[in-house]
Parts: structure tokens; C-alpha cells; sequence
């Protein structure tokens, strides 16, 4: 392995070139600032234009090419947009989508993170003033479960057609996930007592702890893998009697986000069931525009992980410069971050990004300004 960290940019369709755009200025700054042994390489696939070009989305041995970089830093995939322009070049949502499953499969990114807190500038869409306290960390299992892509279509185009798509949870995957959600649990509490801060979550039988994990299932429609993850939760706390434990039907949690979402600390959902709550927690923390995300194979370093925001490749405004980018920025401060089992000062490198986007949301959020205004304010920090 090479002692510099390679990153792949893979800036994708529509807002993804405009907001990672904004990240490679950053990544610019960053490594002159604290001397990184960083570099990167734009691909032009996966991408709609690379398919108008090649008749696919992204070359046979993609895969292959990515697996020699350390991390992934990929912008947004699907209609390259504008939506006015009716002659742009479209692909069916599974044909352009299809690339980043392959990659999280591929490399067995099995954790998917979305944080959601209401960072102090960010649009604070609930009236109820205690959603300033909204800090949760949504763990998406990201390997298999409703994304297994299996199953099919007979009879197609017959009025007798027949679609089967098969959900598919294992032990394993259920089990390691779980795992993951206890252990970010503790570590979010230990971060809580570094900083002076302490939350409290109590347990059903009356006790109180400075941390808590909810599992999300729909176990009482879906009783298969619901009960699964059930089982496996519940043995799973007993190893965990410092994190206070709670479950709730994926129906009601979406409910509970809105009314109450500041009570979440940790929430554990299957994968698809993790993308829809995802949306809706992205907008709890200001909007698409401000959600990180990442998909991460914590258990073999050999393998890049994958950092995106949660957002898409937003068609109604791509081409228009009017996509956020701070989404992008916080999504690759984490890049940073997780780089730092490499290169331990990466870590500080992705902090100082984290702060930077951070600062410029608490002085100037609520504005309308342009991605390379927000952009280039963000750089203008990094740079004094
Ligand atoms: P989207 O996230 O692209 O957009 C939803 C809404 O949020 C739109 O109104 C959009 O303008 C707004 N928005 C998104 N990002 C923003 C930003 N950075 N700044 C300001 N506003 C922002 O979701 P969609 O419209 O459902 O999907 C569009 C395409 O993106 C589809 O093809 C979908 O499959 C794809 N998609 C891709 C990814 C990904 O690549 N990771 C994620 C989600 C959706
Ligand atoms: C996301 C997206 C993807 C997902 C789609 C585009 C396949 O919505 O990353 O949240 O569902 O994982
Ligand atoms: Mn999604």
C-alpha cells in the first residue's frame, strides 16, 4: 500500500459535479495547510453522460480501478437534470442507480452512517424549539435486506406479468449491524462526556443511561426478519447494560421523528427502511442540503469506503449553481476522518473542514446564496 492516500472522485449527474466541485477547492486547501500526503483522481464514470457515450454506465472493470483507492468520494447519481430540458439524455432510475449498489456492494460497505443535528444556522423546520436538540445518528444496514436485487419479472409486459423482488436478511448482517449501532452508542456517549455534555435515556425497567439505541422494524407486518432482528437485539443488550434499548415500528418512528426526534440518540434500520428515514432525518438537520452520509466496511481496511451525501442528483435545480454543497463538505470532512486510520493526521484535517462548514452555516444559514458562494466562503476560512 502506498504511504499517500488516493481518493476516487467520481462527481457523477447532476448537482453531484457542482457540489464536489466545491469539495476538491477545500481538498486543495486542506493539503497544503496541513502538508496531507493526499491526491486524487476525477473518474467520468458512473455517470448518464458515460452511458450516452459507451452504453453503460461505467466501464467492466470499475470496480477493479476503484478498489486500488483508499476512499471513494462520489457526488450524486440519476437524472442529470435541468427538468426544462426535455431532450436531456435519461436512463431509468434502476439503469443509473444500478453502479452505486454495485459499489457498495462490491466492496462490502455494510454500515451506511447519516447523522442528523440541527447545527446551530441550519433551517429549523419544526415550530417545537426543542428540536435545537436534534443529534442522532441514523445506521443504516447497507449489504443486503431489501437492496439484494434478486427476484424478477415474468410474463413481462403481459397482463398476466408477475414481479417478485426478494428481501434477504442474515444472521450475520443482522448481527454485525446491530453490534455496530451498540458500540456507536458507547462512543457517542464517551464523546458526550468529553465535551461536558450528558443526555439521559431511560429504560423500561427505570434505570437511566447516558446512551440509547433504537431498533426500527416493521416486525409486526414483516415477522420474518423483524423478529430476527429482535432476537438478535435483545441478546445483544445484555452485553450493553450501559445503552438504554428501544424499539419502534418503522410507521411509528416516523411519526416519533417529527413529534418528538430530539429523544433519538442511536437508530438502527434496515436498509431500506434506513433510506426512507433518512430523507425525513435529513430535513429534521435543515434539508438535504446540509445531510452527510457514508458508506463504510469497517472490518477490512483494504476495502475503500464510499462517502456521498444523502441527497440526489437534484434535477429541478442541477445546471443552476443553486445546489448546496455543505452536505458534500460535511460528508467529506468525515472522508478525512475515517482516513485517519491511515494517516493519523487526517483526522485533524477533517476537522478543521467539519469547523470551517460549520461556521459558515452558523454566520450566514437562511441566506440564499450560490454553491460557489458557500463554497468559496467555506475556503476563505480554511485559508485564514
Ligand atoms: P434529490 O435528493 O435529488 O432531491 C430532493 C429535493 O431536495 C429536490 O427538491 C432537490 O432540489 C433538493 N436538494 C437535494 N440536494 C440539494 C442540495 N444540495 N441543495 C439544495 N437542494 C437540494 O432526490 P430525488 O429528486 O428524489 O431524486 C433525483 C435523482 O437522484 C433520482 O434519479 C434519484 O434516483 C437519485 N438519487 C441519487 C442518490 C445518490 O446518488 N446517492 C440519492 C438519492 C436520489
Ligand atoms: C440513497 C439513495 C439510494 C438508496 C438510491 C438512489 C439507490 O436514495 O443513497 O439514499 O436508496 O440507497
Ligand atoms: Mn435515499
Amino acid at each position: 500500500m502506498s504511504a499517500t492516500t488516493n481518493i476516487a472522485i467520481t462527481p457523477g449527474d447532476g448537482i453531484g459535479p457542482e457540489v464536489v466541485n466545491q469539495a476538491v477547492n477545500c481538498l486543495v486547501l486542506l493539503r497544503q495547510r496541513f502538508k496531507l500526503d493526499l491526491d486524487w483522481h476525477p473518474f467520468p464514470w458512473p455517470s448518464h453522460r458515460w452511458h450516452q457515450q459507451h452504453g453503460e454506465s461505467m466501464p467492466a472493470d470499475a470496480l477493479e480501478q476503484l478498489g486500488a483507492f483508499d476512499a471513494i468520494l462520489l457526488g450524486a447519481l440519476g437524472d442529470p437534470g435541468p427538468v426544462t430540458d426535455h431532450n436531456r439524455y435519461l436512463l431509468s432510475d434502476s439503469v443509473s442507480l444500478a453502479p452505486l449498489l454495485q459499489i457498495r456492494k462490491g466492496f462490502d460497505q455494510w454500515v451506511c452512517e447519516r447523522p442528523a443535528r440541527l447545527l446551530p444556522g441550519a433551517r429549523q423546520y419544526l415550530a417545537d424549539d426543542r428540536a435545537r436538540d436534534i443529534d442522532m445518528l441514523v445506521i443504516r444496514e447497507n449489504s443486503e435486506g431489501e437492496y439484494v436485487s434478486q427476484g424478477g419479472r415474468l410474463r413481462q409486459g403481459t397482463p398476466h406479468e408477475v414481479a417478485t423482488q426478494i428481501e434477504v436478511f442474515t444472521h450475520f448482517a443482522s448481527e454485525r449491524i446491530i453490534r455496530y449501532g451498540f458500540e456507536q452508542a458507547r462512543a457517542r456517549a464517551i464523546q458526550r462526556q468529553q465535551h461536558h455534555q450528558t443526555r439521559q435515556f431511560q429504560t423500561l425497567d427505570g434505570r437511566v443511561c447516558d446512551s440509547q439505541v433504537c431498533l426500527v422494524t416493521k416486525r409486526n407486518a414483516l415477522r420474518y426478519w423483524g423478529d430476527l432482528y429482535t432476537e438478535v437485539f435483545e441478546r445483544m443488550s445484555l452485553e450493553y447494560p450501559d445503552v438504554a434499548t428501544h424499539h419502534e415500528l418503522v410507521d411509528a418512528a416516523c411519526m416519533k421523528f417529527v413529534q418528538s426526534p430530539w429523544t433519538f440518540d442511536v437508530v438502527v434500520a434496515s436498509n431500506l427502511q434506513g433510506d426512507i428515514l433518512t430523507d425525513l432525518a435529513a430535513v429534521l438537520s435543515g434539508g438535504m442540503g446540509v445531510a452527510p452520509s457514508c458508506n463504510l466496511n469497517p472490518t477490512d481496511p483494504t476495502m475503500p469506503s464510499m462517502f456521498e451525501p444523502t441527497h440526489g442528483s437534484a434535477p429541478d435545480i442541477a445546471g443552476q449553481g443553486l445546489a448546496d454543497p455543505t452536505a458534500m463538505l460535511f460528508t467529506t470532512a468525515r472522508m478525512l476522518d475515517w482516513l485517519a486510520h491511515k494517516d493519523p493526521i487526517m483526522a485533524a484535517a477533517g476537522l478543521a473542514l467539519f469547523e470551517a462548514t460549520a461556521a459558515d452555516l452558523a454566520q450566514h444559514g437562511g441566506k440564499r446564496r450560490s454553491t460557489a458562494e458557500i463554497g468559496a466562503a467555506v475556503c476563505a476560512r480554511l485559508k485564514a
